[in-house]
């Protein structure tokens, strides 16, 4: 039998994991429940249609560069475009943390721990505090010694807290001389917060943004970061020529002339995570975790059955039980007022069922096909 040619460490990761489930209410990747808004999708539309698609797109996407750098008030030189915020995550690996560490903590997003993996990157996971605080001492001491690439996602993710404007600086600061700080702001239009003030003031910082969320375009693939100058110029060797195509440019450019619809949704959104919030609080059996996202973490008990019953009638969440400190809870996105009654009144319905006497403890009526989605 022919030796496998895959390098033994990546033949052992973990891949990627996650199942689409087909459910009526869709609520388990943080997108946005609405399509952008009309006439501006039909706008976007027509220009991507006078695309020409006989021709490369700008090497590194530089018209939607531009328009970023109006919007943010943000030097273009340092604003590097991609295919996500994800290939960024990967670039960046790529460009500082290659045979060096990357330090994040545990739980965070999935993805920075399986890049270091797979391009053989020390990973450091420290693990979160109570009540899911940033270990900052801990965090400190590990930033104290070598050098890398530290992943800080603010406001935080899968647990939706917000990390204080004073331990981002902190950190920034603690790891200016070796460290490359990434703020990954993918949440932070819906926490209003904003931390380009950090990577403006300390060296070796970046802020990571998303069009996946608040602008509504996660079936586009576009994400940013703002950077030095500087620092610009090294992470775009890690990103490959011509990788947003002109279709993506032609989208994103438009919408960029005319975002006056993500802050009327975003807020929306908010209103609807506090009233969610506040519904879920008064069932019995759901802990729910305070959020500044367009999310909730609860803590279930039996996450897998009551995911199960959820899909059964109609509604698909993520479940996050299978991470550290997160044993018994699932992420439940916000969606339209509608998708969001329909899951509270599942809740409801549910929660009263598994209350009764007799009952097992987890909520009834799990179906066939209690798929796991991972992610
Ligand atoms: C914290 C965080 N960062 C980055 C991303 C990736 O975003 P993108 O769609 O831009 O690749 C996500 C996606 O869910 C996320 O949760």
């Amino acid at each position: 039998m022919a030796r496998m040619a895959i390098r033994p460490d990546v033949e052992a990761l973990p891949a990627y994991r996650f199942k689409a489930l087909d459910a009526a209410v869709k609520l388990d990747q943080n997108e946005s429940p609405w399509d952008l808004p009309e006439p501006l999708r039909s706008r976007a539309l027509e220009r991507v249609a006078r695309a020409e698609l006989h021709r490369y797109p700008a090497m590194h996407a530089d018209g939607v560069a531009e328009r970023i750098a109006e919007l943010e008030r943000w030097p273009v030189e340092g604003v590097v475009v991609t295919n996500g915020s994800n290939v960024l995550i990967q670039a960046i690996v790529i460009a500082a943390g290659l045979g060096r560490r990357v330090l994040s903590v545990a739980p965070s997003f999935s993805l920075y721990a399986l890049q270091a993996r797979l391009l053989n990157a020390e990973l450091r996971e420290v693990p979160l505090a109570a009540g899911f605080a940033l270990p900052l001492e801990a965090l400190l001491s590990e930033l104290d010694q070598g050098d890398g690439v530290h992943f800080l996602a603010a406001p935080m993710a899968p647990t939706g807290n917000a990390v204080s404007a004073e331990d981002v600086w902190t950190l920034a600061r603690a790891g200016a001389n070796g460290w490359l700080t990434v703020i990954d702001e993918a949440y932070g239009p819906f926490a209003a917060s904003d931390f380009s003030s950090v990577v403006r003031d300390v060296p070796n910082t970046v802020s990571l943004r998303t069009f996946s969320k608040a602008f509504a375009m996660g079936g586009v693939r576009l994400g940013y970061a703002l950077a030095a100058p500087d620092l610009a110029v090294h992470l775009r060797k890690a990103v490959l020529p011509f990788t947003v195509s002109a279709l993506q440019a032609a989208l994103v450019e438009t919408v960029l002339e005319d975002p006056a619809y993500v802050r009327s949704r975003v807020d929306l959104i908010v209103a609807e995570r506090e009233r969610v919030g506040a519904a879920l609080r008064d069932l019995p059996g759901i802990e729910v975790f305070p959020s500044v996202t367009n999310f909730l973490l609860v803590r279930v008990g039996d996450a897998a059955a009551l995911h199960g019953a959820l899909l059964a009638r109609g509604i698909v969440v993520r479940r996050q039980d299978h991470l550290p400190g997160l044993a018994g809870c699932l992420r439940v996105s916000i969606g339209t007022p509608d998708e969001n009654d329909a899951l509270v009144a599942a809740l409801t319905a549910l929660t009263a069922l598994a209350a009764q006497p007799g009952a097992a403890g987890a909520p009834a009526a799990a179906p066939e096909r209690t798929e796991e989605s991972h992610a």
